[in-house]
């Protein structure tokens, strides 16, 4: 696993963008519960950093499709999926696997 950020550097229903190992991804955190995903939609490449984070979902802020922020599965179009990273808080760090 690899170090991401501070976990109070996400605020509740807030996200953070990172890079690691290359990858573009996100971090957000609902309530506590810390996700991470690519930060590139599925459906074509929009930047997933603006979404909207509700309901345990993040929304794209091009056309609104909904994502589910533990299964990666969208509500909208189910042909699309968002690639999740497990993560995994220590103390107050926030570390995510890579694969
Ligand atoms: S680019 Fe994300 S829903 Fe279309």
């Amino acid at each position: 696993m690899i170090f991401a950020a501070q976990s109070s550097e996400i605020p509740s229903f807030g996200k953070k963008a990172v890079t690691l190992n290359g990858k573009a991804l996100l971090l957000v955190n609902v309530k506590g519960e810390f996700f991470a995903c690519d930060n590139e939609c599925p459906h074509q490449g929009s930047p997933m950093t603006a979404g909207i984070v509700m309901d345990g979902t993040i929304s794209c802020p091009r056309h609104g499709y909904r994502f589910d922020l533990r299964t990666g599965s969208c509500a909208d179009v189910p042909a699309f999926t968002l690639k999740l990273y497990p993560t995994e808080l220590r103390g107050e760090e926030l570390f995510v696997e890579i694969s």
